[in-house]
């Protein structure tokens, strides 16, 4: 279509938006025939540093980049948006507890899910990056009641990716050989990395390692704690992955998944997999038509259970804590 997408994004003078927005802007997310404007939010004291950002997409003369518009006021900058990308978050600060960081995040993503409400076009799709994100999500969903909570979705998609280069590593294919992969729970160090139900060149990739004491002692957990790596290699955070994942995930949401094969996202749970309805969880998707459907018939052994449920329970915590705040 030659009439522009709408893609909001906040945080968007950020690490993460540096990357994400030249992606967005070259045709990264929906294809070099689909012309894009961009909405960019950020709090009022980022917003010369944004002035400086927009005038380097200014100077890379993206042919499918519409038209950029930068403010601090969700109202007017989710105004008619199709895709909001909600990366800018509260980071954890010194001392910082938990119930602290969740109430600073409801600070901002319960005005943004209430703006969503109501400007945002009749086909919003809601991606939150922004950390604890999956809370954050259901934060901005709970206060949204006009938008199907459908349209809500936390991004797992960056741990997916992990999974999938580190299990191309061990076993020599390519990333591309790699089909199924799935990411369950929560966006945290107890997310779920399942090589029970993954293809490796169309072979189940636990029977091809056939080796627990890898999965469990090694896999799962360099998976999970690979954000610390990167902290640690780098000295800053993993911010082009987190927004090559972003664009990965409203990609697949917009345009769909790859026949024969699934993606993780984490979206409102039905009760799918005994994951309380109402919890935004990552889930085994497939997405056709802009909808998702969760991967249904899975079957789920003692192992995967245990691991499944730990990061569940540490989803209803979250939540709890929230709604305990008011924030939901
Ligand atoms: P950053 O600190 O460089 O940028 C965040 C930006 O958000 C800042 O420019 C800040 O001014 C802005 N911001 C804060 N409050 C805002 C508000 N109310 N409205 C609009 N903008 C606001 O952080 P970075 O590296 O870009 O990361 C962003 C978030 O993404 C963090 O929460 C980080 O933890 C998370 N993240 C999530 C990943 C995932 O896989 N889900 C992976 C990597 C990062």
């Amino acid at each position: 279509s030659t009439t522009p997408i709408k893609v909001a994004v906040t945080g968007a003078a950020g690490n993460i938006g540096y990357s994400l927005l030249f992606r967005i802007a070259s045709g990264a997310l929906f294809g070099q025939d689909q012309p894009v404007e961009l909405r960019l939010l950020e709090i009022t004291p980022a917003l010369k540093a944004l002035e400086g950002v927009v005038m380097e997409l200014d100077d890379s003369a993206f042919p499918t980049l519409a038209g950029v518009e930068i403010g601090d006021d969700p109202t007017k900058v989710f105004d008619g948006v199709n895709h909001a990308l909600l990366v800018g978050a509260r980071p954890r600060g010194p001392g910082m507890e938990r119930g602290d960081l969740l109430e600073a995040n409801g600070g901002i993503f319960a005005p943004q899910g209430k703006a969503l409400n109501e400007v945002a076009a009749d086909d919003i799709k809601v991606t939150v990056t922004g950390n604890p994100a999956n809370t954050n999500a259901l934060i901005a969903q709970s206060n949204a009641p006009d938008i199907p909570s459908s349209r809500f979705s936390a991004l797992t998609r960056l741990d997916h990716n992990r999974a999938i280069a580190q299990l191309a590593a061990k076993t020599g294919a390519t990333v591309a050989d790699i089909k199924k992969m799935t990411i369950w729970g929560n966006h945290s160090a107890t997310q779920y990395p399942d090589l029970f139900h993954a293809e490796v060149k169309g072979q189940n990739a636990a029977e091809l390692v056939n080796d627990q004491e890898w999965l469990e002692g090694t896999y799962i957990p360099t998976v999970a704690k690979r954000g610390a790596a990167i902290i640690d290699a780098r000295g800053a955070s993993s911010a082009a992955s987190a927004a090559s994942a972003t664009i990965d995930h409203a990609r697949d949401w917009q345009l769909g998944t790859a026949e024969g094969d699934w993606t993780s996202m984490s979206v409102v749970s039905d009760g799918s997999y005994d994951v309380p309805e109402g919890l935004i969880s990552s889930f085994p998707v497939t997405v056709k038509d802009g909808e998702w459907t969760i991967v249904q018939g899975l079957e789920i052994d003692e192992f995967s259970r245990g691991k499944i449920d730990a990061s569940v329970k540490e989803l209803e915590g979250e939540r709890d804590t929230v709604k305990k705040l008011g924030l939901i």
